[in-house]
């Protein structure tokens, strides 16, 4: 599938930029013409990818994610975040509800948000090496605008 533009961004696990990663993504999105609604789902699920890479991947350090932003030529948003944290031993397990390694004020719910609100989720991960989560969502044409 034909990329026809996207961005890259790097930065560093702190928590304060998980708001500007689900903004950046809202404002890149934009150049589809999408609803509020496709806008605030692609937020939310931004917001728990980066979440975990904050929180889990690098629970201890300020480490490197990277986030990647595709419009692709069948009107969709790829987005890919990537970080070289402790990885995850047991993707199937880690996607399932309510399953978390985090302390109380997780719900284990982040990977089933992300999969209800966009239409594809991948998850690649190798302990020690980091993960990296796919996402995509199509955004409707919209005639008349
Ligand atoms: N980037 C990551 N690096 C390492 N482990 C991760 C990463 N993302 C998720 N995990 C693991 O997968 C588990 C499930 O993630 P998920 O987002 O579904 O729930 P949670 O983060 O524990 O809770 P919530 O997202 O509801 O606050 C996490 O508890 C963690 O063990
Ligand atoms: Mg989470």
């Amino acid at each position: 599938m034909k990329v026809e533009n996207y961005v890259s961004l790097e930065f560093p696990s702190s928590s304060s930029n998980e708001g500007f990663a689900r903004a950046a993504a809202a404002c890149f999105a934009a150049q589809l013409d999408p609803t509020l609604e496709e806008i605030n789902d692609v937020k939310t699920a931004v917001s728990e990818a980066v979440t975990n890479a904050i929180v889990h991947a690098y629970p201890d350090t300020l480490g490197k994610i990277v986030m990647k932003l595709r419009l692709r030529e069948d009107h969709s948003l790829e987005i890919v975040v990537r970080d070289w944290g402790v990885g995850i031993a047991d993707v199937e397990q880690a996607r399932t509800p309510l399953f978390t390694t985090g302390s109380e004020e997780r719900s284990g719910m982040g990977f089933t948000i992300m999969e209800s609100f966009m239409d594809v989720l991948r998850v690649r991960s190798t302990p020690g090496k980091g993960t990296t989560v796919t996402m995509r969502r199509k955004i409707a044409r919209r005639s008349g605008r």
